[in-house]
C-alpha cells in the first residue's frame, strides 16, 4: 500500500467572510500524481495556497517527509500558481529568473559566473529546453515555454511535492500535451509527489493515479480515474451541461 505524503483532515478555508474550504479529507500518496479536477469557484487554487500556507485555514495539514514544514514557504513544496504576472515592460530574462532562485542557495560572493549558467543550463535540460533559452527575454517566450520555465523554478532545489495549478491553461493542445508528458516522467525518474489542478479529463485519466473532485469547497468524490472519469461522477461533479466533454481549440 503507497503510504501517504500528505494527509489533510478537516481542513477548512474563509476568505472575504466565506467559507470557501468546508472540511476537506484527503491524503497525497507519495510518488503519485494526483489530479484535481471541479467546477470553476469550487476552491482548487485555495487547496493549493493553503498547502503552501499561503492563506490561513483550521485543520490539520500533515506533511510527513520529516522536514520541517511550519516555516511559511516550505522548501520542499514547489508551487507553480494559476496566474504568474511578469512585467510586461521588465526587461527580464530566463537567467535572471532562474538566477533568483539560485540566490536562495548559491552563495553570493561567487555572483553568477559559468558554474551558476551551468547550473542553470542543467535546471533548463530538466524541463527539455536548451541552453538558448537562458538569454530570451521571459515576455518573449510561449506559453508552453514560460510554463517549462516556472517548472524548472519549481523543481529546485529539490521538491517532495510538486503543485500545478491549470499549468497547461491557455498552451495549444500540442504543447500542453509535452507538458503533460514531462510531468509523467519527472515522476516516473524522480518519485516526485504531485498535486494538479487540470480541467482536461483525457490528461487526467492517462497521467493521474489518484483523482480528487471538489464541489462547493468538500470532496464530493476520490479515487482512481478509472471511476472518477465515469459519466456519473463527472456529472456530480461538474452538474449536467457542464461542456466538459468537449474538447475545444482555441
Ligand atoms: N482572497 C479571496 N477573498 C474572497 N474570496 C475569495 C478569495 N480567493 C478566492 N475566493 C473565492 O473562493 C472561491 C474558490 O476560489 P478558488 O480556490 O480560486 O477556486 P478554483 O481554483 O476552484 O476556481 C471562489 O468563489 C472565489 O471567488
Ligand atoms: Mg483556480
Amino acid at each position: 500500500m503507497t503510504t501517504p505524503l500528505v494527509s489533510i483532515r478537516d481542513l477548512h478555508v474563509e476568505l472575504g467572510g466565506r467559507s470557501v474550504l468546508d472540511g476537506v479529507d484527503a491524503e497525497l500518496k507519495r510518488g503519485q500524481i494526483t489530479a484535481l479536477i471541479g467546477w470553476n469557484g469550487s476552491g482548487k487554487t485555495t487547496l493549493l495556497r493553503a498547502l503552501v500556507k499561503e492563506v490561513p485555514y483550521r485543520g490539520r495539514i500533515e506533511f510527513h517527509c520529516g522536514h520541517d514544514h511550519r516555516r511559511p514557504t516550505p522548501e520542499h513544496v514547489g508551487y507553480v500558481p494559476q496566474k504568474l504576472r511578469v512585467e510586461a515592460n521588465l526587461p527580464l530574462t530566463v537567467a535572471d529568473l532562474l538566477g533568483l532562485a539560485l540566490l536562495r542557495w548559491w552563495p553570493l560572493f561567487l555572483g553568477i559566473g559559468r558554474r551558476a549558467r551551468q547550473r542553470m543550463e542543467q535546471l533548463l535540460a530538466r524541463v527539455w529546453l536548451g541552453s538558448e533559452f537562458l538569454d530570451r527575454p521571459v515576455e518573449k517566450l510561449s506559453g508552453g515555454e514560460l510554463q517549462r520555465v516556472l517548472l524548472a523554478l519549481a523543481l529546485e532545489p529539490h521538491p517532495e511535492l510538486l503543485l500545478l495549478d491549470e499549468p497547461a491553461a491557455g498552451i495549444d493542445f500540442q504543447h500542453a500535451e509535452k507538458f503533460y508528458e514531462l510531468l509523467a516522467d519527472l515522476n516516473r525518474r524522480t518519485g516526485v509527489t504531485i498535486l494538479l489542478v487540470s480541467h482536461e479529463l483525457s490528461v487526467v485519466n492517462r497521467h493521474a493515479h489518484h483523482v480528487l473532485c471538489l464541489t462547493d469547497g468538500r470532496v464530493q468524490c476520490q479515487g482512481p480515474p478509472q471511476e472518477m472519469l465515469t459519466q456519473d461522477a463527472i456529472l456530480r461533479t461538474f452538474g449536467s451541461g457542464s461542456g466538459l466533454y468537449g474538447h475545444h481549440h482555441d
